[in-house]
């Protein structure tokens, strides 16, 4: 049966690979790159270096909204892009805002101007916002404070109230509102508008909404997207740029522990911010995808509420904190902070198969004497081979650690794996070792070039 199968394998591959010929592209251009933890992990960082140092034509977004905030400390600034793809500050970069994003449209235009891109010459020609992407409106915002409102305090996500959960939940009631629309009829926008008004005044009473406001900056948002040909069908130019043999990198959002399936629901976002909502958030196939880079922090943050298992509450946990200055980007909230989880990573890992990991925020770890990893979950006295599903059973959740000796060196001048000291390294192993990826970046500073590249 065995060799059966491999035979006839064998023959389909050979008689695939004479009949694809030209009918298809087998490029393996795009590559993807993703937080692997609660978000935070330094995307925005190693977008920049990837973009720099490997000739990336094509950077888009593929899920999420304005809730992400990624910094970029480069060119003697910081920047901070929340709904723009990195890749935006980059000259030679075409940026791609795909069907699977929620595009909040002041955002859009605001962040634009606070970036400093509105005064650089040509920028509109390298963005394209998908005409399939559904529209974050004011009403959403508010439905998102609202439903926070009517929870138990226990039971608050903690949301970045962006909207973001009810503008995904408009798309999947459908009655959600697409780019699409916008740029049609306007009178007929403005019907479907003042319904999904009216759908969520019933839910939510207490909801103010200026729509004729409303209205008439989304109608000056519209003449701004027509005017300067933002809006497009950015499957079709996807498509165009991987034939073309152009090099294609996916910006993740959020990330993996916050995904909407394997997340710890129900405090996750509310998009695929694993692997397939690359695909399906872009129209872009999985054979299209060779590099999955899974972005780690050395420790572990959050955001918002929601297990957190390693979370630390002591001095140590402070420590990071300053230090690491773990701070939100989008919401100004000071981050939890705990030991890195290998348990949760090496989930996260079997959920998105990455071929590469991106170690991040090393040096934060430089003057700690003594540094912890979580190898292992027990509940109730039982080792666990995977994360719970039920979210009650967190909180009872034992934890298992293995303990490092600190390195107590700086780590941030270093440029060469070899160059870091022989305790650093064995953490590094170990991780890589415990997930079975290999750690190929290893951030040890913010800024763009404090990156450890091995080779
Ligand atoms: P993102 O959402 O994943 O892009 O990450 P954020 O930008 O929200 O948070 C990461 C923070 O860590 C930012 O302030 C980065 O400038 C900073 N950062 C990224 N990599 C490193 C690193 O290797 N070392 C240090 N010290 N800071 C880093
Ligand atoms: P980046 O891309 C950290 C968290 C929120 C909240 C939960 C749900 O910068 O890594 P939402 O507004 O999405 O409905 O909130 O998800 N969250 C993030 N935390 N980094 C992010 O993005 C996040 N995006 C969402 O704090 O707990
Ligand atoms: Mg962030």
């Amino acid at each position: 049966m065995g060799s059966f199968t491999s035979k006839a394998n064998d023959e389909l591959e050979s008689f695939l690979n004479n009949r694809r010929g030209s009918m298809t592209s087998s490029n393996k251009n795009v590559s993807v790159l993703l937080g692997a933890q609660w978000g935070d992990e330094g995307k925005g960082k190693i977008i920049d270096y990837l973009i720099e140092n490997h000739k990336i034509n094509v950077t888009a977004r593929c899920q999420g909204g304005n809730n992400a905030g990624h910094t970029v400390v480069a060119n003697g600034r910081k920047y901070d892009f929340h709904i723009l793809p990195s890749g935006i500050i980059s000259p030679t970069c075409f940026n791609v805002i795909g069907n699977g994003v929620v595009v909040n449209l002041d955002a859009f235009f605001s962040e634009l101007a606070h970036n400093g891109i509105l005064d650089e010459s040509g920028w509109e020609k390298r963005i394209m916002i998908s005409s399939e992407a559904h529209l974050v409106f004011g009403v959403h915002s508010q439905v998102d404070g609202r439903q926070e409102d009517s929870l138990a305090a226990k039971n608050k996500i903690g949301t970045t109230n962006r909207g973001i959960g009810p503008t995904y939940s408009s798309k999947c009631f459908r009655n959600g509102i697409r780019v699409a629309d916008l740029m049609a009829d306007f009178e007929e926008f403005s019907e479907k508008y003042r319904r999904l008004v009216e759908h969520y005044k019933k839910q939510f009473p207490s909801i103010e909404v200026n729509v004729e406001e409303e209205l008439g900056r989304f109608k000056q948002h519209r003449e701004k997207l027509a005017e300067l040909k933002l809006v497009g069908d950015t499957v079709g130019f996807i498509h165009d740029q991987r034939n073309a043999g152009k090099q294609v990198l996916i910006e993740g959002a959020n990330g993996a522990l916050l995904d909407i399936d394997f997340g710890t629901y129900p405090y996750v976002t509310s998009s695929n911010s694993t692997v397939g909502g690359a695909c399906t958030g872009l129209g872009v196939p999985p054979t299209a995808v060779g590099n999955v880079i899974g972005v780690v922090k050395a420790y572990q943050t959050r955001v918002g509420t929601g297990p957190f298992p390693t979370e630390l509450f002591d001095s140590d946990g402070e420590k990071l904190q300053s230090i690491g200055k773990e701070v939100g980007v989008t919401t100004g909230r000071k981050r939890r902070c705990g030991w890195i989880d290998l348990f949760l990573l090496r989930r996260s890992a079997i959920i998105n198969g990455y071929t590469a990991i991106a170690l991040t925020k090393l040096d934060i770890l430089d003057t700690f004497p003594t540094i912890k990893v979580a190898v292992g979950y027990k509940l109730n006295g039982q080792v666990l081979t995977s994360p719970p599903a039920q979210a009650n059973a967190w909180g009872a959740i034992e934890v298992e650690y293995k303990e490092f000796e600190g390195w107590n060196e700086p780590t941030v001048g270093v440029r060469k794996y070899e160059d870091l000291p022989e305790k650093c390294r064995q953490y590094i192993a170990f991780i890589e070792d415990f997930i079975k990826v290999p750690i190929v970046y290893i951030g040890v500073g913010a800024e763009r070039e404090s990156l450890i590249v091995r080779q």
